[in-house]
């Protein structure tokens, strides 16, 4: 069986978890999270990892949790904003199913990201720098099968324009 899920990628503030949650609910099938699995095997918070073990060790969780998505079909998975930005992840959330970036204006995202004080990344770091990671990985984002731009867009406006390319590049390739 094809494992044809549904993956969102993006920068943080994208609003992958809010859309990825209407889209399952809009689309009939189960919604995962990457960030709340890690979360929840770990035992700790996303913001206590970093803390406690720094970035590169939540990196080698994501990894982990990407290979067990393999196991899912037919969900709608969100991926912690970092996790598609390393060699070969690309390739493989690919295999998983459709891959919808979720892309904005800079300044949209990074004030969506800022509103809650839970993004170890954002912390520390100025706007240019933080723009600055959200071009380096724009790389690998770019890779998805789909983008959908969400400047200005409201959650539901968003959910039904990924069901329409998603329809759109099922017609395409039938
Ligand atoms: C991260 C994004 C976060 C979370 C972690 C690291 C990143 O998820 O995985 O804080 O490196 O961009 P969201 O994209 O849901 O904020």
């Amino acid at each position: 069986m094809q494992p044809a899920n549904i993956v969102l990628i993006g920068f943080m503030g994208a609003g992958k978890s809010i859309c990825g949650r209407m889209l399952a609910r809009r689309s009939g099938r189960c919604f995962v999270e990457t960030d709340d699995v890690i979360a929840s095997r770990d035992g700790r918070s996303i913001p206590e990892i970093f803390r406690e073990d720094g970035e590169e060790r939540f990196r080698q969780l994501e990894g982990e949790v990407l290979e067990d998505l393999r196991l899912k079909r037919g969900n709608v998975i969100a991926t912690g904003g970092g996790l598609p930005c390393r060699e070969g992840r690309m390739e493989s959330l690919k295999s998983l199913g459709t891959v919808v970036w979720l892309d904005g204006d800079f300044r949209e995202l990074h004030d969506r990201a800022s509103r809650t004080a839970d993004r170890p990344m954002l912390m520390g770091r100025s706007l240019a720098e933080i723009e600055a990671l959200y071009r380096q990985r724009t790389a690998f984002y770019r890779q998805a099968h789909l983008t959908i731009d969400t400047t200005g867009l409201a959650v539901d406006e968003v959910v039904s324009r990924v069901l329409r390319a998603l329809r759109d590049s099922h017609s395409a390739r039938a």
